[in-house]
């Protein structure tokens, strides 16, 4: 049993992101503890690069908002997923401040040793996902992650065209794989 925590980087609730993220959830929660933080249920500061978490006791931030609670969740994530829109071929800025909020000695105490990534998009192209794909990368090389799977759907714009897509039993049997 593993905990699990599925970051949703989507503003748009019940959205393309949320029906994705849920269906993951549904496979994963029968063998694990699974946590859904999204980014509509908390507001974070982006990290404004002062590094003063570095010197500052328990390397807790100076900014006194959401991200005190996710880093509680993180601390105890054995597993993380990525769940995000791809806006302008990267993830939602909403997510990615969560993840730069990460730039903190607080994450050694993290004991996180996988990744998985969930992409949604509006277009067809075949290289919709590169920029994020090859980014997941590099964070899973850098900090020695493994990679549990991705699930990434194209050509899903309005809320709720995912429903009925084949990617939502995917990202189930990616879910119930774990654990
Ligand atoms: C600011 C913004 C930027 C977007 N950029 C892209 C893009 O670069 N490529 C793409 O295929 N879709 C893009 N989209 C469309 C979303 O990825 C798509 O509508 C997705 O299904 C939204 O997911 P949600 O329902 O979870 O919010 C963009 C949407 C927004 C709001």
């Amino acid at each position: 049993m593993s905990k699990i925590v599925v970051l949703i980087g989507s503003m748009r609730k019940s959205g393309n992101t949320d029906l994705l993220a849920q269906a993951f959830t549904e496979g994963a929660s029968k063998n694990n503890d699974v946590e859904i933080v999204s980014v509509a249920d908390y507001k974070v500061n982006p990290c404004i690069g002062c590094n003063s978490c570095f010197t500052r006791k328990g390397n807790k931030c100076f900014q006194n908002d959401d991200m005190s609670a996710i880093y509680e969740k993180l601390r105890v994530a054995d597993i993380v997923v990525i769940a995000s829109p791809v806006y302008f071929y990267g993830i939602s800025a909403e997510l990615k401040a969560i993840i730069d909020r990460l730039h903190t000695p607080m994450r050694n105490e993290f004991k996180i040793k996988k990744l998985a990534l969930l992409l949604v998009g509006a277009a067809s192209l075949p290289n919709l996902f590169d920029a994020i794909k090859l980014q997941y990368q590099l964070i899973l090389e850098f900090f020695h992650l493994e990679d549990v799977g991705m699930v990434l759907v194209r050509g899903v714009k309005d809320k709720g065209d995912i429903e009925g897509n084949e990617a939502l039993r995917e990202a189930y049997k990616l879910g119930l794989s774990i654990g």
